[in-house]
């Protein structure tokens, strides 16, 4: 079935929150909380090691309430169930979105064309077991009998943002194995990269959904030609495997069939880090680990599949970001993460939200009116506080924030991590609260400062407060626990892209920048006769003219 088409803006529930808007937003939090000593408990949801408050945000029971309305009627009950179910719901490409399967239990029954996708998955499953195992035992060896030290993940996008991310953020359960991630098409990029690279006991995974991308293809030609310097033909049997869809291109490239690791069209790039396409996440961290990974994400699956809307996780973050969105206008959502080991979260997030909701035509086919995706930034905590903090406290925008942290630090460094939790709340408190006038001049007058330097001060000192957040807190940074957070965003992207009446699963916008680089690229060997503006013709032959 169709994902419903439903344009939100026309929805009694969108009525009742425009009209709610004007009743409450200028309402400060501070009242809110003052108004009801319960707020933070009916605010937030518990749910097995997360605790997510979202008790700091500018709205009310009535917000909520309305927001739920409106979640029924675009009829997100209905859209979860063809999601989960296999249903086609990325109509303009004519495929299924089926990332939940790949951490579907065994004995689940997922059909897609008439067969059950399971057997397929279990069976890949079961490759990228083996496969791990007998490189991290070292078992497996390279071409002059030696064990592999390295692993080389040569994608872009979705097939290097994932598992460079989770490799990032696993660090503390990682084995010996060095892992490196090649993406730009820059060949900087993967010149540093072979400077730390013995030829005998490096292996290169080479994924690409299409295996069409030119920066891994060029990045992996790079590769294999580096490689032969050292080495002969027949050892790049044993030294590159592939991921991939497209298995008559991955030949091509010269990859044995039995090295390569199947995906599906059903499932999205950038939602596809559950399956072969994370192999060197499993790589690094073990096939067990990876496998946690992907049963965290499985009990969130489960989560937002079986909960009511009112305490499920994906389903209030989601409606608390259209909120932001389409009634106060916020452009942009910060994504804080307390954890050094978080550091590439937010840019794994960008694509994730960005690519899928980055659209103005809704399923109609029609231009919308309203605000569709947010744009996401963020940086791990403490550091951003003494960088980009200053303009979230007391800048003219509004940016709405999720502070994530986990309670239990891996290293059980205490004053480290006292500290850095004393950080995670006070900075949402300071968002919340701010700093009145009354509290700017009590603090001066204990630094003793005149009558006059008091007066100059005081409207720079003076924090407004009344910036949302939501705290995510969680138990402990493992495998499961972040496989949980992942789904969580990818669930809130769903939930969205339904209520923004969008489709989610389709990126035509990447298409004709690649088309028009492809065009360039012949261009800069060819005639001088071109169609271009004046400007890309100027830059063009200026290019020309330094590169000779
Ligand atoms: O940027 C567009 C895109 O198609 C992404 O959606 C995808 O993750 C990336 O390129 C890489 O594609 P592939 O895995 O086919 O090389």
């Amino acid at each position: 079935m169709a994902l419903p088409a439903i344009n939100p803006t026309t929805t009694q529930a969108w009525k009742l929150l425009k009209k709610h808007f004007e009743d409450i937003k200028n309402i400060h939090m501070k009242d809110l909380f003052a108004s009801d000593s319960n707020r933070a408990n009916t605010n937030s949801i518990i749910w097995e090691d997360f605790y997510v408050d979202y008790s700091k945000n500018r709205l009310t029971s009535e917000t909520m309430e309305y927001l739920l309305q409106l979640a029924e009627e675009v009829k997100l009950k209905d859209a979860m169930a063809g999601y989960f179910s296999g249903d086609v719901i990325n109509e303009t490409e004519g495929r299924e979105v089926l990332h939940t399967a790949l951490r579907a239990p065994k004995s689940a029954k997922i059909i897609v064309d008439g067969e059950d996708v399971m057997p397929e998955i279990y069976r890949v499953k079961q490759d990228i077991e083996t496969f791990t195992n007998n490189v991290v035992s070292g078992e497996l060896k390279g071409y002059t009998g030696k064990s592999f030290t390295d692993v080389v993940n040569i994608g872009i996008g979705g097939s290097d943002l994932g598992p460079a991310m989770v490799v990032e953020s696993l660090q503390y359960y990682k084995n010996h194995l060095t892992t490196h991630f090649v993406s730009n098409v820059d060949g900087d990029h993967v010149n540093e990269v072979i400077k730390e690279l013995d030829p005998e006991t490096t292996l290169f995974v080479v994924v690409s959904k299409t295996f069409t991308t030119q920066e891994t293809l060029s990045n992996a030609n790079t590769l294999r030609t580096w490689f032969l310097e050292h080495a002969n033909q027949e050892a790049v049997a044993s030294h590159f495997v592939a991921v991939s869809t497209n298995i008559e291109k991955v030949k091509e490239f010269g990859i044995n069939e039995a090295n390569i690791f199947p995906m599906w069209n059903w499932v999205g790039g950038r939602f596809s880090l559950w399956s072969a396409v994370g192999l060197t996440i499993s790589l690094a961290v073990g096939y067990k680990n990876f496998e946690s990974l992907l049963e965290g994400a499985h009990q969130m699956d489960e989560h937002f599949k079986t909960t009511d809307f009112k305490n499920n996780i994906p389903v209030v973050l989601a409606l608390i970001s259209v909120w932001y969105n389409n009634f106060f206008k916020a452009e942009s959502e910060a994504v804080i993460g307390y954890s050094q080991y978080l550091t590439q979260f937010a840019t794994y997030l960008q694509q994730g939200i960005m690519e899928s909701n980055g659209k103005s035509v809704d399923r109609n086919g029609d231009k919308v009116d309203y605000q569709t995706g947010t744009l996401i930034w963020g940086e791990p905590g403490t550091n951003s506080q003494h960088a980009f903090f200053q303009l979230i406290h007391q800048g003219t925008k509004l940016i709405p924030a999720d502070f994530i942290g986990f309670a239990e630090s891996l290293h059980g460094n205490k004053d480290h991590q006292d500290k850095l939790m004393s950080n995670f709340l006070a900075q949402t408190e300071a968002l919340l609260n701010g700093k009145t006038k009354a509290q700017v001049l009590q603090e001066m007058e204990s630094q003793k400062l005149s009558d006059v330097e008091k007066q100059k001060l005081l409207p720079f000192k003076v924090f407004e407060g009344n910036k949302p957040t939501n705290t995510i807190f969680i138990k402990k940074l493992t495998p499961a626990s972040l496989g949980k957070l992942i789904a969580m965003y990818e669930h809130k992207i769903f939930v969205q892209g339904v209520i923004w009446n969008i489709f989610s699963y389709d990126q035509w916008g990447v298409e004709l920048g690649k088309q028009l680089a492809n065009k360039i690229l012949k261009e800069f060997d060819g005639a001088e006769n071109y169609e271009h503006d004046s400007s890309t013709l100027n830059l063009l032959n200026y290019y020309k003219k330094q590169r000779q």
